[in-house]
């Protein structure tokens, strides 16, 4: 990183993403977890200097249970990052929240496995996640949507599942009768592993489709959904750009606490 500030603020996106950051330079970041999904892209967002990752990897070569999500997020948080921003596309489990729906979900329901799903494999450190989304993170894109004529939901559950695979029509009700409201595929366990690493965590989601158990006769489709995202990623993009703006340069809120006082095994980057 040789002409930019350090970035404190990081975006993981899609592909589409790349344009976002004028006069990008890329770093190649190892971890103790591996590579991860790429190199980041460090620029200038309004004065403020931000890395993006592409979740995905460059032409999409990660499918969601191969994405390092370790790897992501400690490299991250190894250039500088302390507040994360993560748009998503989900599935809607709900009638009103139709395609190009913008939603800042506030709660997860966690059913892949498989993953690797935290850091601390030896002693005993159990971070708090009954809030697993920062709240400033959350309000800075509310107000910022808000402002700007964007119309977004507030608050919402996120199941994650494993994939690549879509839902079936019996799991998909089965979801929506718990309650929840959307459903993708890379949500966790990329919200735990950077609150384990008390980074400030934000999902951004765009729904892309009505998932099976609410269109009868309609399947998901993956063409569908990457259409979808393509028709909104600009939208999508110009909103991130003015939430990295309006974001505190120091939140007032206890991510970056959520250590103090546990005795860990190692020091995180
Ligand atoms: N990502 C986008 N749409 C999805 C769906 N219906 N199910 C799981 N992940 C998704």
């Amino acid at each position: 990183m040789t002409t930019q500030a350090r970035p404190d603020v990081g975006i993981i996106g899609g592909t589409g993403f790349y344009t976002l950051l004028a006069e990008s330079e890329q770093i190649t970041v190892d971890t103790p977890f591996g590579p991860p999904s790429g190199p980041l892209t460090v620029g200038e967002v309004g004065g403020r200097t931000v890395a993006f990752l592409a979740r995905h990897g460059a032409d999409h070569r990660f499918p969601p249970h191969k994405i390092n999500y370790r790897a992501n997020i400690w490299a991250l948080r190894a250039v500088g990052v302390r507040q994360v921003l993560a748009p998503c596309a989900v599935g809607s489990l709900l009638p009103e929240l139709g395609p190009g729906s913008l939603v800042v979900p506030d709660q997860i329901v966690d059913r892949t496995s498989g993953r690797h799903r935290t850091y601390y494999d030896s002693g005993a450190v159990h971070v708090s996640f009954a809030d697993p989304y920062c709240p400033v993170g959350r309000e800075t894109v509310l107000k910022t949507a808000h402002e700007h004529g964007n119309p977004v939901t507030d608050g919402g559950t996120t199941v994650v599942i494993d994939g690549p695979r879509f839902s079936s029509r019996a799991e998909s009700r089965w979801y929506a009768r718990q309650g929840w409201s959307l459903v993708n595929m890379t949500g966790q366990p990329e919200a735990s592993l950077a609150r384990e690493l008390a980074l400030c965590y934000t999902s951004i989601a765009l729904v892309t489709d009505l998932d099976a158990g609410l269109a009868p006769g309609d399947e998901v489709q993956q063409q569908d959904v990457f259409q979808v995202f393509a028709e909104n990623v600009e939208r999508l993009q110009a909103l991130l750009l003015r939430v990295v703006d309006a974001l505190p340069r120091k939140p007032a809120c206890r991510c970056g606490a959520v250590l103090d006082g546990i005795d860990l095994p190692f020091e995180p980057a």
